[in-house]
């Protein structure tokens, strides 16, 4: 099965949203309530909905950005938030996509991945941070299967994964998740080198 972007937008034209939360993420929520500086530029990947795109905007971090290849979730996100810029709503390949970000968060965007991408993923991530910039969110933690989405892994398959271009400042068991994913997920915080 092909991961292509009619695959997401059919899984959303169905309903078929398993892994939408309907509200931010709460680890990601407490990691964005301890930011003092508004201006950041901060990139959200498959965001889809976007919950936490949203909690960004509407905490006055007005240089957002998510970049999802389905224009349903584009679309979801522009009706609920109405005032959240067109030009910051970008309907794109992440893997094409190019800027320059102070932060990026990852939330399911990892894990809904072909698990073969994960080292071209972590080369863009680090392409699209600006120096000393951010990779912030959530991985899971259960064992990665050729079942999926999602694809899981383990901290010791993420470290060796994202080290070579990454100060892995934290890896560990998120303590603020959802009940549905108590210890299913690690909160990350990796700086670019
Ligand atoms: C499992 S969903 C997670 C959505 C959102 N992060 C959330 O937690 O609700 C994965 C999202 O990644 C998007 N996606 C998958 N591969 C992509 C790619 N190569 N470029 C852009 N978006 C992609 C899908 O369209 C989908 O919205």
């Amino acid at each position: 099965m092909e991961l292509t972007s009619t695959y997401w937008n059919n899984r959303y034209a169905e309903g078929n949203t398993g892994w939408d939360l309907k509200e931010v993420s709460p680890p990601i929520k407490a990691y964005l309530d301890q930011l003092e500086n508004k201006e950041l530029k901060i990139l959200i990947p498959g965001g889809g909905y976007s919950y936490e795109a949203q909690y960004c905007w509407e905490q006055g971090f007005k240089n957002v950005y998510v970049v999802d290849f389905s224009q349903l979730a584009l679309e979801n996100l522009k009706q609920r938030v109405p005032g959240f810029p067109s030009e910051q709503l970008i309907q794109e390949d992440f893997f094409t996509y190019d800027g320059q970000f102070d932060v990026i968060i990852e939330q399911t965007f990892f894990c809904a991945l072909q698990p073969d991408l994960r080292p071209d993923y972590v080369a863009h991530m680090h392409a699209l941070l600006k120096p000393e910039g951010k990779l912030v969110g959530l991985l899971f933690n259960f064992p990665l299967t050729e079942k999926g989405p999602p694809y899981g892994g383990s901290t010791t398959a993420y470290e060796s994964l994202f080290s070579k271009h990454f100060d892995i400042q934290k890896i560990e068991t998120a303590y603020n998740s959802i009940a549905a994913r108590a210890d299913k997920e690690l909160f990350i915080k990796m700086v670019k080198k």
